[in-house]
């Protein structure tokens, strides 16, 4: 399936000069997301996965579905002040702006064989956060899934050991 031409480009949104990817387009037609989560967890199914995390919001619409499809646990990562048990936190540099994100110190268990799974791959701020998150628990990231990677914005070089899997590259 050409996953592509379900993706919308807007130029120029949120801000001058940006190229956003929105993939609203491609959730909103049935066989398109069931065919790029299906091909995702292709991709993925050989890591033998624990636990899927996925950053908000659009990591959830990602996250979740391919969780399911593998019959694995999600644990999401939340901006702060949105999960009400005990937390940790680390920041990060958006491709415009910065933020910090935050887990559940119990969302993953030491050992834990971790997958991270996201809409898009930008600068790899929110990855490497994501990473640091689930190393400081104790967790092992095993892989990194994207519907889309932006190469020329080379994110791919901060996930360090990480494998990085896209199914579409811009
Ligand atoms: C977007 C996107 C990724 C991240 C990629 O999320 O969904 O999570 O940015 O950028 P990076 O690789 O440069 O970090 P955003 O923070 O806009 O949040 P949203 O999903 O809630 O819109």
């Amino acid at each position: 399936m050409n996953f592509k031409e379900h993706i919308r480009v807007v130029e120029n949104w949120p801000q001058e000069g940006i190229s956003f990817k929105d993939i609203t387009t491609l959730l909103q037609n049935g066989p398109a997301f069931k065919g790029a989560i299906d091909e995702l967890k292709q991709l993925i199914q050989h890591l033998e996965i624990d636990v899927i995390a996925g950053p908000e919001a659009r990591g959830f619409v990602i996250g979740c579905p391919l969780a399911y499809a593998l019959g694995v646990g999600f644990a999401p990562i939340r901006k702060p002040g949105k999960l009400p048990f005990d937390t940790i936190e680390a920041g990060y540099d958006l491709e415009y702006g910065k933020d910090k994100l935050a887990m559940h110190t119990d969302a993953i268990k030491p050992g834990q064989r971790v997958l991270i799974a996201d809409d898009l791959l930008a600068t790899g701020g929110t990855i490497s956060t994501a990473i640091n998150l689930i190393e400081q628990l104790g967790g092992e990231v095993v892989g990194a899934a994207f519907l889309i990677e932006l190469t020329y914005l080379t994110g791919r070089e901060k996930m360090g050991n990480v494998d990085v899997y896209s199914l579409l590259k811009y």
